[in-house]
């Protein structure tokens, strides 16, 4: 067994309500900020990580998702006899990222479930995990928050998992650790709490979207009952990982949105925008027009 992360998992079935009506026919995946799509930001913090295989856990409804890292036989024939190289490069450039596997979820039983999914492609290698709607952003020559986490593991050969702080109020849409610290940025967990009431709560210390795990997750997946929801939930799976084996926490570098919300995905498309050569100067120009009318 190999201590480098080559595989990762990343669950794209869910449903998107919060994003209804857009993503009643569209993957809320592929919706777009900037210029690209949100899971290509996913797959491309992949590729830096060193991740080769990404297995896609996929649902009806989903297969543009499929197709948009698939040969486009008359869009890639129209650039070229267009002599469009640069965009030909740039669609071709989609297919050679990573290797992409998927497999479909036939239910949304929720991400604990659609993890498990993954488990006939997974062997015996620990993998990383990263959600199809967070989307995380590190500076250039930052590792990304998948890297950090890989990098941790090959340390420590102990599952690791992103943690961030988030305001009290906001404890409660997330999965919440009660961890002790164990150095710089680094946290032991002892359990984790999904969703939990801001009085419930016992840190402010939130999952956002970022795992490396040891296969053990998924024989505790495996035997994990329906949770909050009625959900498979990851989060009790973590639990008992974190009992038998540890599982550490790491606060990552990368700033993160939660694309899969209005506002996250405003916010990512902003500040995205502003990093963007072709949009940031008239974008800024515009938001501080904007800015003073308001
Ligand atoms: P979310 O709960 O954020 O996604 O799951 P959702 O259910 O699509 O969104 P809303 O709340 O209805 O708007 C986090 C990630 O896990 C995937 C989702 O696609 C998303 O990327 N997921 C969730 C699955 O693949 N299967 C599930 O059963 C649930």
């Amino acid at each position: 067994m190999s201590s480098k992360i080559t595989k990762a998992v990343i669950p794209v079935a869910g449903l998107g309500t919060r994003f209804l009506p857009a993503t009643k026919t569209v993957p809320k995946e592929l919706l777009p900020i900037v210029d690209k799509p949100l899971l290509l930001h996913i797959i491309e913090e992949c590729a830096q990580a060193g991740i080769e295989d990404v297995i896609l856990v996929t649902g009806r409804g989903k297969t543009a998702i499929e197709d948009f890292f698939d040969t486009s036989y008359e869009l890639e024939d129209a650039l070229a006899k267009s002599g469009k190289q640069e965009l030909l490069e740039k669609v071709q450039a989609l297919k050679s990222l990573v290797n992409i596997i998927s497999i479909r979820q036939q239910e949304a039983k929720g991400l604990g479930h659609a993890i498990y999914t993954a488990q006939p492609i997974l062997g015996n290698d620990a993998f990383a995990v990263l959600l199809g709607d967070e989307v995380m952003i590190s500076d250039e020559n930052t590792p990304s928050a998948t890297g950090e986490l890989c990098s941790l593991y090959q340390e420590t050969k102990t599952s690791s998992v992103a943690v961030m702080e988030v305001p009290k109020a906001d404890v409660q849409k997330y999965g919440i650790v009660a961890c002790d610290s164990v150095g710089t940025n680094r946290w032991k967990i002892q359990n984790v709490i999904e969703k939990p009431h801001p009085e419930e709560a016992p840190s402010q210390l939130a999952l956002p979207g970022r795992y490396v795990f040891s296969t053990k997750i998924l024989s505790n997946l495996k035997n994990t009952k329906p949770g909050k929801n009625g959900e498979i939930q990851l989060t009790d799976a973590m639990c008992a990982l974190a009992q038998s084996d540890g599982l550490l926490g790491m606060t990552v570098q990368a700033r993160r949105y939660d694309a899969g919300d209005k506002f996250g995905f405003l916010q990512a498309n902003i500040e995205m925008g502003l990093q963007h050569p072709e949009v940031q100067d008239q974008l800024k120009k515009y938001l501080k027009t904007l800015a003073k009318t308001l």
